[in-house]
């Protein structure tokens, strides 16, 4: 897979937390161009659903990454509605800040897995996006960071911010919303990862020190008991 800007930090530790795909029928909610959708696929899944509201993304998806395992499918994950068991493992990538309703999406996640089945998410952390609206660095007169702007982060709710175009859309949820809807939906977390880099990491890459002072990403391993 070929990682973006500061996806260089998310990605491989997304991936490390996967369990071994073969033959499984996997979910990906929000899988834009297809990357991971596509990864998962050829590494053995049995039958991956590719779920995006963006036609853009999916036409490139379709155009770069098409397989006949990996169906893409163009549906918002807020209406999205799937027989219970029908999935082994599901993986969402980024996406779930974008989405309201975080609790309700946990629960019905929950019911597509079959029993052991695996939830791997990462999302923006809650400490990245309590900044929202705006630039998160606070900036003395020379311009130089001098801290990161932390204010109001029990206000959860949408947030808008310029991400290329303005009005984007994203959701703040606290920690605490964010792993205990997981237990309330009957997920037992297996593993919480915020990446920073470390030192072998930023001597290749010194522009990633800004994740050593505040973390950007949250990433999490959850599944669903072996019997219910
Ligand atoms: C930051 S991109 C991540 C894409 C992909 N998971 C990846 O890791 O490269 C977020 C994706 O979520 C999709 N998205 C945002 N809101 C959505 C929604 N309500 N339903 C389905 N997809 C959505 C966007 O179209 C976009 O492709």
């Amino acid at each position: 897979m070929e990682p973006g800007w500061s996806r260089a930090l998310e990605q491989p530790i997304f991936l490390s937390m996967l369990p071994d795909v073969q033959d499984l029928r996997v979910l990906d909610l929000g899988c834009g161009v297809g990357q991971l959708s596509f990864h998962i696929t050829i590494a053995g899944a049995a039958e991956v659903v590719a779920v995006d509201i963006s036609e853009t993304m999916l036409d490139l998806a379709r155009s770069e990454r098409s397989h006949p395992r990996v169906s893409y499918q163009r549906e918002a994950i807020e209406d999205i509605r799937f027989e219970p068991g029908r999935f082994a493992l599901i993986v969402s990538s980024l996406v779930l800040h974008y989405i309201p309703n975080y609790r309700d999406l946990v629960k019905r996640m929950a019911t597509w897995l079959r029993p052991g089945g695996v939830l791997v998410y990462s999302t923006e952390h809650p400490i990245y996006t309590a900044r929202l609206p705006g630039e998160g660095w606070i900036v003395d007169e020379n311009g130089a960071r001098v801290g990161w702007r932390i204010d109001n982060y029990f206000d959860e709710g949408m947030g808008e911010e310029h991400w290329f175009v303005d009005g984007v859309r994203k959701y703040h949820r606290t920690l605490a919303t964010l792993l205990d809807g997981l237990l309330d939906a009957g997920f037992r977390i297996e593993r919480v990862v915020e990446p920073a880099p470390d030192i072998d990491r930023l001597q290749l890459r010194p522009q990633e020190s800004e994740h050593l002072r505040r973390p950007m990403f949250l990433l999490v391993r959850a599944s669903v008991p072996p019997e219910r």
